[in-house]
């Protein structure tokens, strides 16, 4: 912590260049003459904010999904509103970009490192450069993994947000009414996404058993995580493989009666590779609340997706790297539990994790759901 108090700029910029020059870290000030994305009005003086001068290093994984370009908007109004300095990069070019990027940004002195990773098993050099430097480091979303360098996990219960879709999937499945056993096909997110596996572990704690009992029976037998995994998040590889099974699973008329989707964006490929092949849509899960999605779930043509407020995911990063930021050795996050076994990121290592609740949106809860979200509650409406 420096003893003086700075005007606080948000900066989100996209190269590193730039982002170091026009944010600064440690003593690094800021400048609004870089002519990048320097945020008009982000000073946190005028809002008589905590935030002293902390600076923040937020680096963030592919755009795979809304929520990850909803974050940078929310990130650079929130930290102007605390009146710290964040630095917020993308590294759409993948693993080794983003591990530059961490470096820059440790080079350049942040007081506090916010990672979303793409493969959060490869930072581990990165993670022990910012521990040398005595940088605390905050996994956002994605935990980090081996690595005994990572002090906080902020997340939403990710395996509950795995339970909350095989539950909605059974719940579609039953609401349909057509007998069972029902024919079902199950697709995960990308395997070096740490995530992955807890969606769909979370999935079939609550499918294994049905499927266990006769109730639900995967069609094509590719029921392991490795088999269904969607590599990089890509809707087009989502979209070729229910393609694929529907030629070699389902011949003629026969369709699954449910489909297992991990997010939203794989959600929609799948229908879209149903609907190309002429046949009736089935239960589809999924997650994020994204636009399209939203308006899906509302006409009943995707039947469930999750809500996980990226708002709330953003303000309790920012309280959260801000505790570290000052020292504070047992942090708190509002509306957050406290978790310090369940999330290891080495065997035998558990990450104190603050987690969030996520909500599980059907057409009959949209309303209730989203009615403290004034941008979905006019999806829901245009779609009604
Ligand atoms: C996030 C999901 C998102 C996926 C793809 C996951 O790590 O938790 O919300 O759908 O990444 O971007």
């Amino acid at each position: 912590m420096k003893p003086l108090k700075k005007i606080a700029t948000v900066c989100a910029v996209s190269t590193l260049a730039f982002a170091m020059s026009a944010c600064g870290g440690r003593g690094g000030g800021t400048s609004d003459q870089s002519g990048v994305a320097a945020d008009s009005g982000a000073s946190g003086e005028s809002a008589g904010s905590a935030g002293g001068d902390i600076s923040l290093g937020i680096a963030m994984p592919q755009k795979t999904s809304q929520n990850w370009v909803e974050a940078e908007q929310m990130f650079k109004d929130d930290c102007a509103e605390a009146g710290i300095t964040c630095t917020l990069q993308f590294a759409n070019g993948g693993v080794a970009e983003q591990q530059n990027q961490i470096a820059a940004m440790i080079e350049n002195g942040v007081d506090v490192l916010l990672i979303g990773a793409i493969d959060g098993s490869q930072l581990g050099t990165q993670l022990q450069q910012a521990k040398s430097a005595g940088i605390p480091v905050i996994a956002y979303d994605r935990l980090l993994t081996n690595t005994t360098d990572e002090d906080y996990y902020i997340a939403y219960d990710n395996y509950g947000v795995g339970k909350l879709q095989g539950q909605a999937l059974l719940e579609g499945l039953e609401a349909k009414g057509t007998p069972t056993p029902w024919d079902i096909e199950l697709f995960g997110g990308s395997p070096d996404d740490s995530n992955s596996l807890k969606f769909f572990n979370g999935a079939m704690e609550v499918l294994q058993p049905k499927i266990d009992d006769g109730t639900l029976v995967v069609k094509s037998g590719q029921n392991d995580f490795t088999k269904v995994a969607t590599q990089g998040w890509k809707p087009n590889n989502a979209q070729d493989r229910m393609s694929s099974l529907l030629t070699s699973t389902y011949q003629g008329d026969e369709v699954p009666d449910g489909v297992l989707s991990p997010n939203d964006t794989l959600a929609r490929a799948i229908i879209t590779a149903v609907e190309q092949a002429g046949k009736p849509v089935p239960v589809v899960t999924g997650q994020d609340s994204e636009d399209e999605s939203v308006g899906w779930v509302v006409q009943g043509k995707q039947y469930s997706t999750i809500f996980k407020d990226t708002r709330l995911l953003v303000k309790g990063a920012i309280q959260l790297a801000m505790e570290a930021a000052q020292g504070n050795a047992d942090p708190t996050v509002d509306g957050a539990t406290v978790d310090k076994e369940q999330y290891e990121s080495m065997e035998g290592h558990a990450v104190t994790s603050f987690l969030l609740t996520p909500q599980i949106v059907t057409q009959d809860n949209a309303e209730e759901i989203y009615k403290d979200d004034a941008h979905r509650m006019e999806l829901v409406n245009a779609a009604k």
